[in-house]
Order: C-alpha cells, then structure tokens, then sequence
C-alpha cells in the first residue's frame, strides 16, 4: 500500500511483537519518531505526538525543532547530524521531506523522502519482527543529480531513547579478551566508538545497550542495540542539551570511500533494536530468538551442533599425519563429533609468516594429501572442518608472488606490519575467482564438512588500486566477503561454516547471515571464559557461541585448572575441545568423556531454551536455560573467586512456572563439591534422587549453593514432576 501522506494521516503506529514505532511522517514535513519502545496497548500515534510537544526554549528558535529520522545538518538540531554529505564541499545542508508513505505488511513501514534542493533521496525501511519485537531499521540514499554525491557519515538511524535509561553498557575488549562489559554511568553529552579495523573488531563491538539505573537482568527498562555489519563502524550516543538522546549507528566511511554516481544508491546496515521491560534478559533473548528465526540458515538451525574436537591448541603448525590420526581417534573416544583441522596444513605453512594464499594440501607433509586423516576421521563417524584465511596472504607465498598487485594498500604509504599477512583485495574478481576455485575444490575433493573462516589483521590502508583506483573499499571488501561465502554456501547447501577472526573479532549479525558459528575467543582459560561468554550472550545465543575444553595448563593466561572446571566451562555453548588429548591422563579424560555425554545430554535445553542471567554475587556465575515449556531447566553456577561472607549467597532461580513442582538435582561434578558437611546437597541428596520443591520456592526463596573451592563448578537440573 503506497499512501501520499496528508495533515490525517500524518501519524502512523506500527506495533508487532510487543514493540511500538509512531511516527510523524505528514507529506512535505520531516519524518520524525514520536515513540519507540514496548507496546502501549491502545495508545494511538496521534496522542504520544501530542504527549511530545515540547515547551518553546527562551533564547532558541522559534519554535522547539523536532529533527527528523537523521537530524541533517542544517535542521537546527543541537546534536550531530545523522547524515553528513557533499558536492566539491557544497550540497551539505539537506533537509529531507517526506514524499510518500508504504505500509506493505503488518509490522513494516517505508518512509520515502527527497530533497530536490540539494537533489538526494531517502528510503527509510522500519520493520518489526512479530516474534520478538526486534526493530530493524535502515536508511538508503540516492543522488537523483548528475554530479557525484560524496557521502561522509550516513547513520541507519537516529534513535530516540527515553530519559530513564541513563546507564550504557558498552562491550569491548582484546584479542584474548572479548565481550568485556564496561558501563559508563548516566552521562550528559555524547560517546562515540568508532571502528576502522575492517572487521567488526575486538575493541568496539557494533552495539551497546541502554538501561535505567534500577534495571537488573530480569526487571526494568532496557534498549538493545547491534549494528548487523562486518566492516567498519560508527556508534555514537548524544544527550542533546534539550534533554533527549539519541543512538547513532552506521557504516565508518574512509575519506571519499563512498561517492554516488548519477542514480547510484547506497543503503546502510540494519541496526537493530531490542526495546525490554523484562530487564537485560529481554532484550538478549529477543535478539537470540530473531537470530535463530530470521537470521540463521535454515538448513543447520535444526540439527544438533555436533561437539567439535580443534587441532590448533593441540599441534600448532606441527603437523604429522600419524599424530592427527591419534588425535582424531583420542577426540572421537571421548566424544567429538566433528574433527577441524586448523592452520599449517597448506602450501609452504610451516610457521604463521609463510604460506597464506596458497590453497593447496603441503606435499612435504602430506603426501597422500588429506585422505588418511579424512577417511579415519569419518570412519570414526565425525564430520570434517578445515581451516581458512581466504582474505590474506603471506608476501612469502607463491600466490603474492605471481599476483603482488592483488593486495590492499596506498601506493607510496608504508604498510603497518601484522601477524605477516597483507589483506586480499577482494573486490577484484579475479581474486574472488582464485579463491572460489580452491575452496570449491577442496569442499569437492575432500567432502569437506565445515570451514572454520579466519581473518587476522586490521586493514589499515584499504584501498583498492583496480577498478576503484585508489579509493578506500571496505564497503566493497564487506560486501564481496558476503557474496563469497554465499557463493560456497549455493554450491555446497550442507556446508557449514564459522565466523572467526583472532578469536571473537568478527562476531555479528551481518557475518551470521552466511555463516553458522563464531569462534568466541582464543582465551580458552575456563575462569575467564565466563566473563567473555557472558559478554557476548547479550547478542548471541549460546548455540552460536564455539567454547572449547583447553589445556590444563592455559597457553594464554598461564593458569592451571582441574578437567571439571574445564568441562563445565565449555558445557554452555557449542562445546568443543582443543586441547592435546595425548597429554591429559585416564582420570581426566573420564572426567572429559562424561562432562561432554553431559552435554549431549542436555544439548537441546542449552541450545533452544531460554538462556537467562541471574542476578548474583560478584565472584560467581549463574546462568541457565529453561524449556519454553518451562518443564525443565539447567543452571550452571561457578565460584570464580573465594566468597566474601562465610555462606554463599542464596540462588534465586528464575524462569520456572511457580505453581509447577519440581526435582532438583545436582548433575555436575561427578562428586560431591562441598567444602563442608552438613550441607544441602546431602540434606536433600542433590547428587542422587533429589529432592522436590515448588517452582516459587525455588525462585522466591532460593537455595543456598555449597560451600565450594574457587574454580569449581555446579549444574543444577531441575524437572518438572509427574
Ligand atoms: C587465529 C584463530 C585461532 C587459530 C589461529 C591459527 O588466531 O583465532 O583459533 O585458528 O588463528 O593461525
């Protein structure tokens, strides 16, 4: 339905799943959001407008500026512009009006807008998945002029959010070291990240979330944000002077990177919104629920994600075809599912400066190539991954040899250094076809199950020297990463593949439309894998999120942990191992065999329930999954650091029918983790036949953990009886 938009039929309301967008959207006006947040049931759009009238300030103009869907320059907003554009440094004061309106389906609204002044377009997509209430906006602009229009800065949206939510949750970190929370109380003015690392980044991960100061993880207001994008990124949060706020996101341009040509178009990333009244939780389930429904291939969403055994930790580049074979055999017996074989199988890949771009099985360490280890790996019944980095290449590899052009980089401009690997230029398609071909005949030859796709160095200076001519293409470069990976995807439809970059650095929903995994971080230390897993299950649920059982002895921190710990580390998530099985002992690798049995036990709970964070003390985490039936649920409750009081504090489960009964049993560890007796877990035999408790008990009242050793975790299985 296309509506030529009049003085009546100015405010429109869409609402679907909880959520409610109103806007002010009059033919020849700017299009403006009134509301944007929870459902008010029967609340029109006309009255939250006429709630928003603001009071005229003395000494400003006229009359209060409302600022429209990007507050352009020029418009008499206080704050930055949310779109910043030019011709030979004229054409920059857009003010976009509305020309028409499109409601095409329930829950979606398009609001086309032009400026005939300064000759652009705009086309603002809004949708609202019903399921969730996730709002997925996006902007497009077009140069209706002949001249080339040179975008700067063109946000998804500008969003408005309300007052209450003073506090922001930014996510950031290191290489080792993503998805660390920090919070940055109620702030008067403006924050800004920016990302030019031409991957998603570990530092600044494309979102963040609002919150008010008494919200907790499962009460109070709460917006979430994510910015569905690969490349580079802009998020800016501004408190205007005049009290209101809004949350700016969308595409980091380099200088002229984005010039539109007469009729050209460029359409922004999708930012997405969670809008909460459920705490921090709502609005973490609402995106794992639209991942998992509107985001994931179809094709693996349903199938068990098989328990993964990884070389790299285990070998390094020190690969021989009997040890693999061990390996493979030592993984299998103790569970695995799915062998991946990591760097230094290839080319001249004997060391992490050498061999990148040469995609072809190392005849000086595998003769025979793949087969021995692919056939046994299958005849144990596991399926086979592969490692990749197809963006880069070694300058020490044959590939960067015969083609030293196919690179990224200014001419004359020195490259900084890293990891020793220069970044493919892949909007050139002959490079797109080198790469295709040598994966293609890889998948082929070897019936290759899985890839796990590895990018490992910031693209500094990105330009392309083809047909762009020097211009910055991290656009581009995002776009023809998408468009391969798709192309894998078409010819190979049970290809599965995950999305890693030195750990968790590419990690978003724009890299989830292709890809089936994320490879959360390479710090396998179970002590800090929770605080990197809790981090990252604000966006991503945990059946996305690769955790894997490390070595004793961590290779990144240094510290040592028991097989226990290890395992109940890695049991939520999509579990894996990459440790060197051949040095852990017969004790440990039982305790392996039955902490991964468990998690196979409990897959489809941890995978396809609803994950929840539990409010609790400090130097402990408490996590779990409940049936959406509510029927059953699992808690995993670690000790990070010694208690501060001489009893633990009490868990006040959460998620459970309160009227529902139910056995509680403590299913993990294998034995008994109290310090001390007497204790519940011998006063109601947790680890035996258990004891049953009405569900409001158990959340209203709570149950008081045992006193453990730091480094110790339990899982509590609670079912439904009768
Ligand atoms: C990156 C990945 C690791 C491993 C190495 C191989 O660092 O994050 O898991 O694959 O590359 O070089």
């Amino acid at each position: 339905m296309t509506q030529q938009t009049d003085d009546i039929s100015r405010h429109i309301a869409i609402r679907a799943g909880g959520t409610l967008l109103a806007l002010d959207a009059g033919s020849g006006r700017r299009a403006q959001i009134v509301y944007a947040g929870p459902d008010l049931p029967g609340v029109t759009a006309a009255e939250l407008a006429m709630l928003s009238t603001r009071q005229h300030a003395p000494g400003g103009p006229a009359a209060p500026l409302d600022g429209s869907l990007l507050h352009e320059i020029g418009t008499g907003i206080s704050g930055p512009s949310g779109l910043i554009g030019q011709r030979s440094g004229r054409d920059w004061a857009t003010d976009l009006r509305v020309t028409t309106v499109e409601t095409p389906a329930e829950g979606m609204v398009v609001i086309h807008c032009a400026d005939t002044n300064v000759g652009i377009e705009a086309q603002h997509n809004f949708t609202i998945d019903p399921a969730t209430g996730l709002l997925s906006a996006s902007t497009t602009i077009k140069n209706t002029r002949e001249e080339a229009y040179c975008l700067d800065w063109c946000a998804a949206l500008c969003l408005p959010f309300d007052a209450r939510l003073g506090r922001f949750l930014s996510f950031t970190g290191r290489w080792a070291g993503e998805f660390h929370i920090e919070e940055v109380p109620a702030f008067q003015g403006s924050i800004l990240r920016e990302n030019k690392a031409g991957r998603t980044s570990h530092d600044a991960f494309p979102g963040g979330v609002l919150a008010a100061a008494d919200t907790t993880e499962n009460a109070g207001l709460a917006t979430a944000f994510h910015l569905a994008w690969s490349g580079n990124h802009r998020l800016r949060i501004d408190r205007h002077s005049d009290g209101r706020g809004f949350v700016q996101m969308g595409e980091l341009f380099f200088p002229g990177e984005i010039a539109l040509g007469a009729g050209e178009t460029y359409r922004t990333p999708d930012l997405l919104v969670a809008f909460s009244h459920n705490g921090l939780n709502g609005a973490s389930q609402a995106f794992h629920d639209h991942l998992c429904a509107q985001v994931s291939d179809t094709r693996t969403a349903s199938k068990p994600r098989p328990v993964h055994y990884n070389t790299w930790e285990a070998v390094y580049f020190l690969h021989h075809e009997d040890t693999l074979i061990e390996l493979a055999e030592a993984a299998a017996s103790v569970g695995a599912e799915r062998f991946v074989l990591d760097d230094g199988w290839f080319g001249g890949r004997r060391h992490d400066a050498a061999g990148l771009g040469d995609w072809w099985v190392s005849g000086d360490i595998y003769p025979n190539g793949l087969h021995p280890i692919v056939n046994r790996v299958k005849e144990l019944g596991m399926e086979f991954g592969l490692w990749f980095e197809p963006e880069m290449v070694n300058p020490d590899s044959d590939l960067y040899r015969a083609h030293p052009d196919w690179v990224l980089g200014v001419e004359g401009v020195e490259t900084i250094p890293s990891r020793g690997q220069l970044t493919l230029d892949l909007t050139r398609p002959e490079v797109i076809d080198y790469l295709y071909e040598k994966m293609d005949g890889l998948i082929t030859e070897y019936g290759i199950d899985y890839i796990k796709w590895d990018m490992n160095r910031d693209a500094h200076h990105p330009a392309s020297g083809g047909s762009h001519s020097g211009r910055a293409v991290i656009h581009h470069q995002t776009r023809a990463v998408y468009a391969l990976l798709q192309r894998l995807r078409d010819a190979h439809p049970k290809l599965e593949i995950e999305s890693c970059s030195s750990g968790g650095a590419r990690a978003d929903f724009g890299i989830l439309r292709y890809t089936d995994r994320i490879w959360t971080s390479d710090n396998n230390d179970a002590r800090a894998r929770h605080a990197i897993m809790i981090g990252a299950s604000h966006f991503f649920p945990l059946r996305l999120l690769g955790n894997h059982v490390g070595p004793k002895t961590c290779h990144i921190t240094g510290r040592t942990f028991s097989m226990a710990f290890r395992v109940a580390s890695a049991v939520f998530g999509h579990m894996g191992m990459e440790l060197d099985l051949r040095r852990e002992n017969a004790a440990d690798l039982a305790v392996l065999k039955a902490g991964i049995a468990l998690h196979k036990t409990h897959r489809e709970l941890i995978h396809h329930g609803r994950f929840l964070r539990l409010d609790t003390a400090p130097e402990t985490n408490l996590i779990g999954c409940v049936s959406r039936d509510q029927r059953e649920a699992l808690f995993s409750y670690a000790k990070l650091a010694e208690d501060v009081a001489a009893h633990p504090r009490r868990i006040n489960f959460e998620g459970l029918d309160p009227a529902m009964d139910y056995r509680v049993r403590m299913v993990w560890p294998p034995h008994n983790p109290s310090v001390s007796a007497p204790s519940i877990v011998d006063a109601a035999d947790l680890m035996g036949e258990g004891a049953v408790f009405c569900g409001a008990a158990l959340m209203g009242y709570g149950i008081q953990p045992p006193l453990m050793f730091p480094d110790t975790c339990v899982f509590y299985h609670i079912e439904q009886t009768g």
